[in-house]
């Protein structure tokens, strides 16, 4: 019998869904897959990580990930932190292994959590692979309630107007919310309706200004008789590559790039800059058809004046300035909130009302009250959508996807808030 501690079964919850869902892609190309420890959370049963002294460190000791081939590594990005694991690509025999290892591990340690009722954040199911795994759960006969589209969104539609009048004329936009507002999903959802190619970035207070423009690095040349020559080559940086390939660039938390680094973007925000790449290369912004900047960000620019945005910098107003289009965005109504629950996480529609409910409840407390030091994005309304998908409207249910996550001095109110809805 192999003895595990229980709170290491939810690696096997996660690598089984993991290799199910997105077996085809680790075999050609590998995956990177990146949780949070809100994540995990969600995935964690009752467990509570917050209690851990020190999460990065226990996730170490878990020797599992070295005998499965699979690499991880934890990293801090604007004070979260987060785990990837690193999946290289593998033959379909190698993947079959290990996803026979993981499922005999998880019957052995008796792992009690229903699959079909676990998303792994970062995953969504292609066509092929929702066929070969919906024959795989008949054989488990799991029953789903309802079936969720996970590619549904409802967009705002003031931004969609603004996106559509500023994406083709190339005009800067600076999306500033609370988090889970949708700004990021609203800008990808745009790109893909309108089929336009884009690529994003998230910024962080590591970022150097190489990230952004490129640099000349040495590198090792094989000439035709075998032997090397080191010879100077210029790779490109974020910016550099977007214009070159002309794509419109999403700066996910701009407020997060020190303002040193923002300075950078200044010359490429106004527009008819020429950018010199280093490589003796000059890119004309004026000749591409796609490139701008949409940046999302938590504030506006002005640091973190509240202490629920750590490690975001106050930017120069010049920088500020510079932006064509601020737009702030809201959460949605009620309706649209149901709507989202409804069709995304796949409960019924009087459930998802009552949570999106209580949703608005939270949201008007902490404008209102001074105490509520938190924010309660759409995120967090899909976590709870999911606990009480899988184990029902109960104290385990609100446990596990609302209580366990917010700071003990915030749950009695919330409990308060639940209540009265409930
Ligand atoms: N209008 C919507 N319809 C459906 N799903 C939505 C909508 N808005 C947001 N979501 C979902 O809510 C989640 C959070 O959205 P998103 O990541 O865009 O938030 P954000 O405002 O960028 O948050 P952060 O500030 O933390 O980056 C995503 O899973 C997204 O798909
Ligand atoms: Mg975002």
């Amino acid at each position: 019998m192999v003895k595990l501690k229980a709170k290491t079964k939810f690696i096997y919850v996660i690598l089984n869904r993991v290799l199910t869902i997105r077996g085809a892609d680790i075999e050609k190309k590998g995956l990177i897959l990146t949780l949070t420890r809100d994540d995990i959370q969600t995935i964690v049963e009752s467990d509570d990580l917050t209690r851990e002294p020190n999460w990065k460190v226990r996730l170490r000791h878990w020797s599992v990930w070295n005998e499965l081939g699979i690499k991880y590594r934890t990293f801090s990005v604007r004070g979260i932190e987060r785990i990837s694991l690193i999946f290289p690509p593998m033959t379909a025999e190698k993947r079959q292994e290990i996803q026979r290892y993981v499922k005999k591990i998880q019957i052995l340690i008796n792992v009690n959590i229903d699959e079909s009722t676990l998303t792994v954040p970062g995953c969504t199911k292609s066509e092929s692979e929702s066929e070969s795994e919906s024959e795989s759960e008949s054989e488990q006969k799991i029953e789903k309630p309802i079936e969720a589209d996970p590619t549904y969104f409802k967009p705002d539609e003031k931004l969609i107007k603004l996106l559509d009048y500023a994406l083709p004329r190339r005009k800067t936009v600076y999306i500033t919310g609370p988090p889970g507002s949708g700004k990021s999903a609203t800008v990808e959802w745009w790109c893909k309706k309108n089929k336009k190619p884009y690529v994003r970035m998230n910024m962080d207070g590591d970022l150097l200004k190489e990230d952004l423009l490129g640099q000349t690095e040495l590198v090792s040349h094989k000439n035709p008789d075998g032997t090397f020559t080191r010879i100077t080559q210029f790779r490109g940086g974020i910016i550099t590559q977007a214009i070159e390939e002309d794509k419109i660039l999403l700066l996910d938390e701009i407020d997060a790039c020190p303002p040193t680094i923002a300075f950078n973007l200044q010359a490429i925000l106004e527009g008819n800059a020429l950018v010199n790449t280093r490589s003796g290369k000059i890119l004309d912004i004026k000749n591409c058809k796609n490139f701008t900047i949409i940046a999302t960000a938590n504030t506006k620019g002005t640091g973190d004046e509240t202490g629920l945005y750590a490690g975001t910098f106050t930017q120069n107003d010049a920088f500020m300035d510079r932006w064509t289009f601020i737009f702030e965005t809201q959460y949605p109504s009620v309706d649209e909130e149901t709507d989202i629950l409804h069709h995304k996480i796949g409960i019924q529609k009087k459930i998802a009302r009552k949570i999106a409910e209580l949703a608005k409840e939270i949201r008007y407390s902490i404008i209102k009250s001074q105490e509520l030091n938190m924010t309660f994005g759409i995120r967090r309304t899909m976590s709870l959508a999911e606990a009480i998908r899988a184990f029902g409207e109960n104290d385990f249910a609100f446990d596990i996807g609302l209580y366990n996550r917010l700071p003990e001095y915030n749950r009695d109110t919330i409990r308060e808030i639940k209540n009265r809805i409930y």
